[in-house]
């Protein structure tokens, strides 16, 4: 048996998981920084950082006390280390090297991108692998051909916002919250997703790559008027709100599900699964379902516990990396681009 403790601290959330053999998540533990970066609409990242520093010491020893394990049961040490907000990633990358080093255990550096690629796996059992990867999360939108859990291909990404991104800017638009996603998504069950046609933006033909910021604009115009950024949200009732986040959504959706139908007839595999916040939107799950269904992909979701940032899907594919031979030394660096 292979036990991984995983440190997830690339953006706002803190998490230490300890998962076994690379499925069973004996405990996931995540504090949310809502509260804390609400009143600015968006993630603050000094706060971020200092918050990660606070909590991070306590979660290790409530996850130790949780799994009922001591330290000498843990096998390696995983943590996220790309890509994410550089002052955040640090003190992930600082607390896993202190504890690698303390308890004398191999460190594996995670890739964030890669965990929210495979997250649909956990508790699945087993490897779906080779499967077409969606990846829409608030700061990725991305399409990856995954063949095991190292050999990782990117296929296409979003060349402007990400979608969780947009959903992000659609619910600061309506003066809905941060963060976005679930709140739009509630509202979009009582709406009518054909009550607005808003652009499905391709790009050009069998491009795998993904563009969200015309459709933002679209929502912004629609709400003010034609070039205009302020004023109309007033004349709107809660029924055209809610009629609004469907449409929005629908057109989210519709990009999602047809690019990654078209990444399936390139790569020409059987198998779909997604990932990362985004991937918890219901009408999302749905249309996705269908069109696999009607295609004859099987489809795996992430579950819902595992969308949004977690440290388990760290220690999951950490799992994986380190049985196949993985390791980092402590010359391990955070990187907040992947290209960087
Ligand atoms: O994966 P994640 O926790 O963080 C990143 O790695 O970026 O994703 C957060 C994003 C946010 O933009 C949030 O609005 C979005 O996921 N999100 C959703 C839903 N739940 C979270 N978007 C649409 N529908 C949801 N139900
Ligand atoms: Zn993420």
């Amino acid at each position: 048996m292979t036990r991984l403790l995983g440190i997830e601290t690339s953006c706002d959330e803190t998490s230490v998981a300890i998962v076994e053999d690379g499925y069973d998540v004996r405990c996931n533990l995540i504090a949310t920084q809502y509260d804390l970066h609400a009143k600015y609409g968006g993630v603050v990242p000094e706060l971020a950082s200092r918050a990660h520093i606070e909590t991070l010491d306590l979660l290790v020893h409530e996850a130790l006390d949780q799994a009922n394990c001591r330290p000498f049961e843990i096998d390696a040490i995983a943590v996220t280390h790309t890509p994410g907000l550089i002052g955040s990633l640090l003190i992930g990358v600082t607390a896993a090297k202190t504890l690698a080093w303390g308890w004398s255990k191999p460190l594996v550096g995670v890739n964030h991108i890669h965990a929210h690629a495979t997250s649909a796996s956990i508790d699945a059992g087993s490897a779906p692998w080779p499967a077409v990867a969606l990846v829409v999360s608030g700061g990725h939108t991305s399409l990856f051909h995954v063949d095991a859990y190292d050999e990782i291909k990117l296929l296409g990404s979003t060349i402007d916002d990400a979608a969780g991104e947009a959903f992000d800017k659609v619910a600061s638009i309506l003066s809905l919250g941060f963060p976005g996603g679930p709140v739009v998504d509630k509202r979009a069950q009582n709406g009518d997703p054909d009550s607005i046609r808003f652009p499905r933006i391709m790009l050009k033909r069998g491009s795998l790559d993904f563009s969200f910021s015309g459709l933002k604009t679209a929502v912004l115009y629609h709400v003010h008027g034609p070039g205009k950024t302020s004023g109309g949200l007033d004349k709107l009732t809660p029924q055209n709100l809610d009629d609004l986040c469907a449409a929005f959504s629908a057109a989210v959706a519709d990009v999602l599900v047809d690019k990654t139908m078209l990444a399936v007839d390139q790569t020409g595999v059987g198998t779909v699964v997604v990932g990362g916040g985004v991937a918890a939107n219901s009408m999302l799950r749905r249309r996705l379902t269908a069109r696999c269904d009607e295609r004859g992909v099987s489809l795996l979701l992430t579950p819902f516990q595992y969308c949004t940032d977690n440290a388990a899907m760290i220690a999951a594919l950490g799992c994986h990396l380190f049985r196949l031979g993985h390791r980092d030394d402590l010359g391990l660096t955070a990187r907040a681009n992947l290209a960087g």
